[in-house]
């Protein structure tokens, strides 16, 4: 790499540097400062959408304008990827024209292609296997509303997806208690969890979400199909059981919060009251990702 460092998934590095991203992210949140608005000056990010985006896609690039750089955004439909150009030859070729690479990749063996062919940092902006700028959002949005989540109870209640595997690094990184309650069959791969146990972590995994969620401090779900899965009836019959409504939540302590990375089914995976209830911080969770993703270019670019 000419210069920067890549931030491909929370396991991949060390809990200091992911909490100096945060600290760094707050800053710029409180901060009206005028060099914020010019430490990227003259860079430009590339955006690579192999999956469609609102959030990872606008927020990434109000991060630039805001830091005095530039994004520019790139899908298969409207490039040469969509005609079956390789991502090492991409990655080569992006390279010569921008500083940094964020890719939303269908299958996660593409983002390691990209950053294994990229001269310039690249972000994981989603895979199929983690989502690790939601966590970095979500981590920050618990801390604001409930102080260091260092100790604390988080459950994830539903697919064992991408978002799930991130909260399992980041439950590693961030030192806290993970409870996942997932079907047998939408469970995360045991090897994961196994890292988690060799790591010194605290992450269990049950099929019954009512344990799970006994007396945590937030509760997490998310889409039970994820882009790229199968909408299918037993899917959403395995899922049903996991779905976070009121009478789930009163397992878990009375302030527990919700978090929810969104987009959102309602009265699917979440009920509307829950969702739009008084202990949601899913807005503030999404409007996060601004300030958590201004953290990581700065970490990757400075
Ligand atoms: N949470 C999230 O990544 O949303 P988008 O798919 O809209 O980017
Ligand atoms: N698990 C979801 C997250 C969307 C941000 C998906 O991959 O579709």
């Amino acid at each position: 790499m000419k210069s920067g460092r890549h931030f491909l998934d929370l396991n991949a590095l060390d809990s200091e540097s992911l909490r100096s991203i945060l600290t760094q992210a707050s800053v710029f949140k409180e901060s009206t400062r005028a060099q914020d608005v010019s430490l990227l000056e003259g860079r430009v990010l590339a955006l690579v959408f192999e999956r469609p985006s609102t959030r990872t896609r606008i927020s990434f690039q109000v991060a630039m304008l805001q830091l005095g750089g530039q994004a520019v955004v790139l899908s298969l439909e409207d490039s040469q990827l969509g005609r079956g150009e390789s991502m090492a030859d991409t990655a080569r070729v992006l390279s010569r024209y921008v500083d940094a690479i964020v890719i939303r990749a269908m299958k996660h063996k593409t983002l390691l292609e990209l950053a294994e062919y990229a001269e310039v940092p690249v972000i994981n902006g989603l895979t199929d296997l983690s989502h690790p700028c939601q966590l970095m959002a979500d981590i920050m949005t618990f801390e604001e509303h409930r102080g260091p989540i260092s100790g604390r109870v988080i459950t994830w209640s539903g697919d064992g997806n991408n978002v799930a595997r991130s909260w399992i690094h980041a439950a590693i990184r961030f030192g806290f208690e993970l409870r996942l309650a997932c079907p047998v069959s939408l469970s995360p791969d045991a090897k994961l969890i196994e890292w988690a146990e060799t790591e010194g972590g605290c992450v269990t995994l049950t099929h019954d979400a009512k344990v799970a969620a006994a007396g945590a401090d937030c509760v997490v779900t998310d889409t039970w199909t994820s882009m790229g899965a199968e909408a299918t009836k037993s899917r959403r019959q395995l899922l049903t059981p996991f779905k976070v409504d009121e009478a789930l939540m009163s397992f878990a302590k009375p302030d527990a919060l919700f978090m929810h990375c969104l987009p959102a089914h309602r009265d699917e995976e979440v009920a509307s009251s829950v969702i739009d209830g008084e202990n949601s911080v899913v807005w503030d969770g999404a409007g996060n990702r601004l300030h958590a993703q201004k953290g990581i270019l700065s970490w990757c670019l400075t």
